[in-house]
């Protein structure tokens, strides 16, 4: 009996940690006194490729994704303008744990996969390894109706957006970047159990500038 009762309080203990790994992270509120001056992040913005064994805290996070594409204004719209406010682009954070979602409405992170599928989207550059984790920028193709160039072109821009906002906030917060279109993009989209109507267009891997 007492064994039973061990057995039953371990697995619940297990699915209990399993739930608090798997469960969405909310994320500080964005510190709108963080960083230098906006020009001087223009001044500071450059491609950087390598990067430091160090990992960013929870509210550099919280800064960066939600000057990545957050929402700034009570009726939903975002740090990042879309086509026609589509808000189609979704944001992925790939780290060596697994990937999870960033979801502005709620300023949270919501898991979606273990493991570390980093590899996915350095595609053969291979200093993407070495930052803490990437953003991925994926396109939700059903806010347009019609898949045809324009969409595709609309898209694009606002991944592009999306990534400048990333390289602009890392420039300010004393953070390290690179934009980037390579990875391999059908495998990340099979991953993370997304239809064929979603494009992965654009990655910013992040972390801190290793100095020589
Ligand atoms: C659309 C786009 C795609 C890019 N793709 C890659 C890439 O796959 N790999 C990479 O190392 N850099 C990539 N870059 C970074 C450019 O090489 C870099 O921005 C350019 O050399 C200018 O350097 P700077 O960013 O320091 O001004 C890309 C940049 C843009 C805008």
């Amino acid at each position: 009996m007492i064994k039973r009762l061990l057995i039953l309080g371990a697995i619940a203990f297990s699915s209990l940690s399993l739930m608090a790994e798997n469960s969405d992270i909310a994320l500080p509120a964005a510190d709108m006194t963080a960083g230098t001056e906006m020009m001087e992040a223009f001044a500071q913005r450059k491609s950087i490729r390598k990067f430091a064994d160090r990992e960013l805290s929870l509210q550099d996070m919280g800064n960066l994704l939600w000057a990545a594409m957050g929402q700034n204004r009570q009726d939903g719209r975002l740090t990042a303008p879309s086509c026609r406010n589509f808000q189609e682009i979704r944001l992925f954070v790939f780290d060596r744990k697994g990937v999870s979602e960033y979801l502005p409405a709620t300023h949270s992170l919501r898991h979606v996969v273990d493991g570390d599928y980093r590899n996915l989207v350095a595609a053969g550059q291979d200093f993407v390894n070495d930052a803490p984790f990437s953003l991925v920028m994926i396109a939700d193709m059903t806010k347009f109706g019609n898949v045809d160039e324009r969409a595709i072109m609309m898209a694009s821009v606002d991944a592009g957006i999306v990534s400048e906002n990333i390289s602009l906030a890392c420039a300010g917060l004393g953070l390290a970047t690179v934009p980037r279109a390579t990875m391999k993009s059908a495998e990340i989209i099979s991953l993370l159990g997304l239809a064929d109507n979603h494009i992965a267009i654009m990655n910013n891997p992040v972390g801190f500038e290793q100095k020589d």
